[in-house]
């Protein structure tokens, strides 16, 4: 791969605690890595004679990374919209046995094929928007066949489309119908999760730590597998309640705690203390009609670096659009823009644990987003626009 230079542009590089805001840049490309980004005028010379591409003033930043989905799964839940439009909580409705174990049962029945098709629709639409990393969830399958076909599809999006693909196991996400939660904890989650590491299918382990879910007891037992496995953890905490699953998430040194509406301050020390990123899913406090925003002044306060994701899933955040999530995360939970834009590059990276991605540096991979804009806020601001003019992906262009 030659050596590209990309100028007439302005860079978000999302170093350091802002934009990091570059006006008239230019960027180096090399061997699918960026080389060199600075000023135009301070192009080394090395650089002077090589092929040179100008970007008519857009704005470049990292390519966005949705650090939460559940993109894999069949069926969808528009009729528990409507049962909430008419009084029903999410709560109550997965008590009633709606909710997950209801998409559980479309995705068991789902062939491979179709999962795979429905999901490229949906990795597509997150492309669209500059997306060029997404995790991707288990957790709908709660059986052994299941969970590894939702794994296999999963890995199976990052060969048909030039996107990264990162797994999260979530065997953890509900109790499934046929036995309880401990007996399903013991003989199916931890036997599968050994088999879906021992097939390289999984990046990370991931659980729903929830009073219509799993205690912190339960998801620890999970946690302890993953680390004699090796595997990095992360959680969905305190999404409905607090019942722990937050200081669990920190006392394993997790990747992330996600959701954390109802995170305490104190919770939010003992994330500073452990490094967790705080991912916020504003897609499922719009949805289902939360009211207890997450702790965003005592993240702030205390360093917890925060993220932004979809939790694009078919019952509580049916979002595709990572650029909506962003506004929502200004509008609902008070985030400024480049906060926001943080949240689904640089903190979004750390919530995967990767560190070549996420911001425009010397090294990191050349993953880039070119905009029709020319100040970043104007990607948090927009809704329901989409100002995506092209991506890069290791270099190359991916439109
Ligand atoms: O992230 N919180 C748990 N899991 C998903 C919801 C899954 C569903 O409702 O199907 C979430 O919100
Ligand atoms: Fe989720």
């Amino acid at each position: 791969m030659g050596t590209e230079i990309l100028t007439d542009l302005s860079a978000a590089t999302m170093t350091g605690s802002g934009y990091g805001l570059i006006s008239d840049a230019a960027i180096a490309i090399q061997g699918g890595s960026v080389a060199w980004v600075g000023p135009r005028s301070n192009l080394p010379a090395e650089y002077t004679d090589f092929s040179r591409r100008g970007l008519d003033g857009r704005l470049v930043t990292p390519g966005l990374i949705d650090c939460h989905t559940h993109i894999v799964h069949g069926g969808n839940r528009a009729r528990e919209f409507e049962m909430r439009l008419e009084g029903a909580s999410y709560e109550e409705i997965a008590r009633a046995g709606g909710g997950i174990v209801s998409t559980v049962s479309a995705t068991r029945e789902a062939s491979e094929e179709t999962l795979l098709k429905t999901a490229l629709s949906r990795a597509d639409a997150l492309i669209a928007e500059g997306v060029t990393t997404i995790e991707v969830k288990s957790g709908y399958g709660l059986d052994r066949d299941t969970e590894l076909k939702m794994l296999r599809v999963a890995r199976a999006i990052a060969d048909q489309r030039p996107v990264r693909v990162l797994t999260s196991f979530l065997g953890a996400h509900a109790e499934p119908k046929e036995m309880d939660a401990d007996t399903y904890i013991d003989t199916i989650c931890l036997p599968t999760l050994q088999e879906v590491h021992a097939e390289g299918l999984v990046d990370a382990v991931d659980g729903f730590c929830e009073g219509i879910a799993f205690s912190p007891d339960q998801i620890a037992r999970v946690f302890d597998k993953a680390v004699e496995l090796g595997l990095p953890v992360k959680l969905h905490a305190e999404q409905l309640s607090n019942i722990g699953g937050t200081a669990l998430a920190a006392r394993y040194g997790a990747l992330s705690a996600d959701h954390v509406e109802y995170a305490t301050e104190a919770d939010a020390e003992a994330l500073a203390q452990a490094g967790t990123v705080a991912v916020l899913l504003p897609g499922a406090f719009y949805a289902i009609n939360e009211t207890q925003a997450p702790p965003v002044e005592a993240f702030r306060k205390c360093g917890v670096p925060m993220a932004v994701g979809t939790d694009w899933n078919p019952g509580s955040s049916p979002l595709g659009s990572l650029l909506l999530a962003m506004n929502m995360s200004c509008t609902l939970f008070g985030l400024t823009p480049a906060e926001a834009l943080a949240g689904t590059t640089r903190n979004a990276a750390r919530a995967l644990g990767l560190s070549d991605v996420g911001t425009i540096a010397p090294g990191q991979r050349a993953d880039l987003a070119i905009w029709d804009v020319t100040d970043p806020a104007e990607l948090s601001y927009g809704i329901g626009i989409n100002p995506l003019y092209s991506r890069i992906v290791a270099g190359r262009e991916a439109p």
